[in-house]
């Protein structure tokens, strides 16, 4: 039986398929070890991957989501007719662009690292865990904010506030 983790509302989640697991958790720290690495994969992780995917791959042949040509077996013959024949046309080009746009915009139902809708934590040594949380991604916003300013290409996706708490998509 892999490992397992069961929420206060009754959800499991499998994360034995997570490599460098143990198959079960023995000690507190390695409780601790889980539950960061999860939180860590579905926010920041997430985020340093997600938020960028338009940017990037808006630009075609930076990510052709299709290939309509096998790769050629001589370089020197390559031609820039078979480089367009080749990358997505523009139907394709412009799908790509579109899902890449929805996956990667802000969510309208997002919400941000460290805040939480239903009140989960009511305990005081919590709320106090979350207060300075919660300074400390304002501390870290306003750090990133001034380290852009003036950028012609700001760098934003790791942002606190452009960071979900969990993966809307
Ligand atoms: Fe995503």
């Amino acid at each position: 039986m892999g490992l397992e983790i069961r929420s206060k509302l009754g959800v499991t989640i499998d994360v034995s398929c997570i490599s460098g697991l143990a198959s079960e958790l023995k000690t507190k720290e390695e409780l601790i070890t889980l539950l960061s690495m999860v939180i860590f994969t579905s926010t920041s992780q997430h985020a340093a991957t997600n938020n960028g995917q338009f940017d990037w791959c808006a630009w075609v042949p930076n990510t052709p989501c299709t290939m309509r040509r096998p790769p050629p077996t001589d370089k020197d013959a390559v031609t820039m007719d078979m480089i367009m024949d080749t990358l997505p046309d523009i139907s394709q080009s412009c799908m790509q662009m579109a899902i890449t746009w929805h996956l990667g915009r802000a969510q309208p139902d997002a919400i941000p690292l460290g805040q939480y809708v239903e009140q989960y934590f009511t305990e005081p040594a919590a709320l106090k865990v979350i207060d300075q949380f919660r300074k400390e991604l304002k501390e870290l916003e306003e750090h990133i904010i001034a380290q852009n300013e003036g950028q012609e290409l700001p760098y934003l996706y790791l942002s606190p506030s452009c960071i979900e708490n969990s993966i809307t998509i």
